[in-house]
């Protein structure tokens, strides 16, 4: 094994490529799981973890998909126990992705007592007709039931994931959904408008003109949606996410409130979108280690393939330059209500951006998308709506 870096990567990422079946809308690599695959899956995940703990000292863990919550009690505790012998437990953010038809007590139990401290439940609707409609694979009722499985369990930070613009999702229903996901009270709301993903049962739908995309329809939901998170209590931090800010003895990620989001804030998403390094493990995952982004391959089959001869699954590495490195840095961080810090942009990549994009910046501004002032720029709240199309003025 290789000796250890003086400073090792402290995010993970570990994407898991299995679901029940597969929603409408989804271009995220998974497939229908089938036993012997999944097991296949666990022992190669465990190989991957070993060829990397040697640069890794976890603060921020993400395990996503795909449905985490998919694999058993026992090849959860197989994982974990890995993780453990090699030293990669105890990060102070542990999260897993869970589906609701997914949770059992027994095995929110398990993930917590392995130091699992953070829950998120993909809900996208509490309307029954358009759960249908979206392909999940779980009821209204399941939703209710595995929130309060999960603070039995003792999980007192969870994110609810909903979507907004779905076909045939009017405003009143829309209303209805926040209201009541809201009412559950969890510490963290991430909410998505919609994306119409090519080679997407939903894509070819709209495609064959079976329904319209209705974009005030989608500004009005955007702003129902900003409205009711904030008179909950929650702060929103990034175009779709929204957490609670506490100070309160116990209170996990002290620090984010230095760094301008709330202190329930997805830490592991900040580092993301703040430039840091992260490992990417499973099928599909990328990865940014150094300045080098890594891909693995899209293929469960290969991947396990790969590890079992003990190699990486990587299918491609990409280093970009450190002006590229800059500007992608740049249009991730602009997606945060903070926008990027002038002295923390150039600590972050060795750029200034006063420099590189005044002019992109100066015409942002003029447009009323964007806010410049001595020492940050940040989006305004009409720019975050467009978010996508300011950050490509940065890409070089
Ligand atoms: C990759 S999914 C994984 C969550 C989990 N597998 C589940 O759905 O039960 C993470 C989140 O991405 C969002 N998402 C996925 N595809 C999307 C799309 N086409 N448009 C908007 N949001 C999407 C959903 O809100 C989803 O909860
Ligand atoms: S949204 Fe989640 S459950 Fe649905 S197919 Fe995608 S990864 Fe699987």
């Amino acid at each position: 094994m290789s000796s250890s870096p003086a400073w090792p990567i402290e995010s993970l990422y570990v994407h898991v490529p299995f679901c029940a079946q597969k929603c409408e809308y989804c271009a995220f690599y998974s497939e229908a799981s089938s036993g012997e695959l999944v097991g296949r899956y666990v022992g190669s995940l465990q190989r991957e973890l070993e060829l990397i703990a040697h640069d890794l000292r976890p603060r921020t863990t993400f395990f996503g998909g795909g449905t985490p919550s998919l694999l058993n009690l026992r090849q959860w505790e197989s994982v974990l126990r890995t993780m453990g012998r090699l030293g990669l437990l105890g990060a102070e953010e542990f999260t897993v992705e869970c589906n609701p038809a997914t949770v059992s007590l027994d095995k929110a139990k398990l993930l917590r007592s392995f130091g699992v401290n953070r829950i998120s439940m993909s809900v996208q609707s509490l309307d029954e007709v358009l759960l249908d409609r979206l392909g999940r694979v779980h009821s209204r009722e399941m939703v209710f039931k595995s929130f309060d499985i999960l603070r039995q369990a003792g999980f007192d930070d969870v994110n609810i994931d909903l979507m907004f613009a779905i076909p045939g999702q009017s405003l009143e229903i829309w209303h209805a959904t926040l209201q009541e996901a809201l009412a559950l009270g969890s510490e963290h709301l991430s909410s998505y408008e919609v994306i119409y993903e090519e080679d997407t049962p939903l894509y070819a739908q709209l495609k064959a003109g079976e329904f319209d995309v209705d974009e005030d329809l989608a500004c009005d939901m955007y702003e129902e949606l900003v409205a009711q998170a904030s008179a909950a209590g929650f702060r929103q931090y990034e175009i779709a996410n929204f957490a609670r800010d506490e100070i309160q003895p116990g209170t996990r990620n002290p620090d984010l409130g230095a760094r301008n989001v709330p202190t329930r804030a997805c830490r592991h998403n900040v580092n993301y979108w703040r430039g840091g390094s992260f490992y990417g493990l499973g099928p599909s995952a990328t990865g940014y280690v150094r300045g080098v982004r890594t891909k693995n391959w899209s293929n469960t089959q290969l991947y396990c393939e790969q590890l079992e001869k003990g190699q990486r699954a990587i299918e491609s590495t990409e280093e970009l330059s450190a002006l590229g490195r800059a500007g992608e840095t740049a249009a991730f961080g602009l997606r945060m209500n903070s926008g990027w810090e002038f002295d923390e942009f150039q600590r972050v990549t060795g750029k200034d951006l006063r420099e590189e994009w005044q002019t992109d910046m100066t015409n942002l501004a003029e447009r009323g998308w964007g806010r410049l002032s001595p020492h940050r720029f940040q989006l305004t709240n009409q720019g975050l709506r467009f978010a996508d199309t300011a950050a490509e003025m940065f890409l070089r």
